[in-house]
């Protein structure tokens, strides 16, 4: 187990598309993703992908612990979504605040699907499909587009909302927005 280190808006292995996995449970992936966990978990944050740590792979982790669940919504636990794939359930949007790991010291407003339904594979080789909304949603938007090379920012729709975290008491509807992934 190792902590790796996160690559910072500007690196190339942020802006490009990362590659599928060819096999889920070759052992390298395994290492790979123990050492992506022990990563998350020392940021903090809710959720890493792959090129996060130069792996251009397409591989994301995530959680939603139930303090950052909204309202009358379930947890996610620990997640390890391999190939995965995302389909909108409609074309409904909500505003969110977000941080990335690798956009260190800011958050922003992000427009996301309210619903989505996912697809990918566990570190088995197993499929994972569910249907999900809220910050469950979101936070898997924001893990799988980095790989394809977005990065929250270039998602929002008013950069008035790109903020530091220290100025964050000036807005109160960001509370709750503390962890990044
Ligand atoms: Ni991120």
């Amino acid at each position: 187990m190792a902590i790796l280190k996160i690559a910072r808006m500007g690196h190339p292995v942020l802006r490009r598309r990362a590659d599928a996995v060819a096999d889920p449970t070759a052992p390298a992936i395994r290492q790979l993703v123990a050492d992506m966990i022990e990563t998350m978990e020392d940021a903090p944050g809710l959720g890493l992908a792959a090129p996060q740590v130069h792996a251009s792979l397409r591989i994301v982790i995530f959680h939603v612990p139930a303090a950052r669940a909204a309202p009358g919504e379930p947890p996610a636990g620990l997640t390890v979504l391999i190939n995965p794939e995302i389909e909108p359930l409609g074309p409904e949007q909500s505003l969110g605040w977000e941080g990335c790991l690798s956009v260190p010291e800011l958050r922003g407003v992000v427009p996301r699907y309210d619903r989505i339904r996912y697809r990918g594979l566990d570190l088995d080789g197993a499929a994972i499909e569910r249907e999900v909304s809220g910050m469950h949603a979101r936070v898997v938007q924001h893990e799988c587009d980095h790989l394809d090379g977005v990065l929250y920012p270039q998602r929002m729709g008013d950069l008035r909302l790109l903020i530091f975290t220290s100025e964050m008491r000036y807005f109160p509807a960001a509370d709750g927005a503390e962890e990044a992934s």
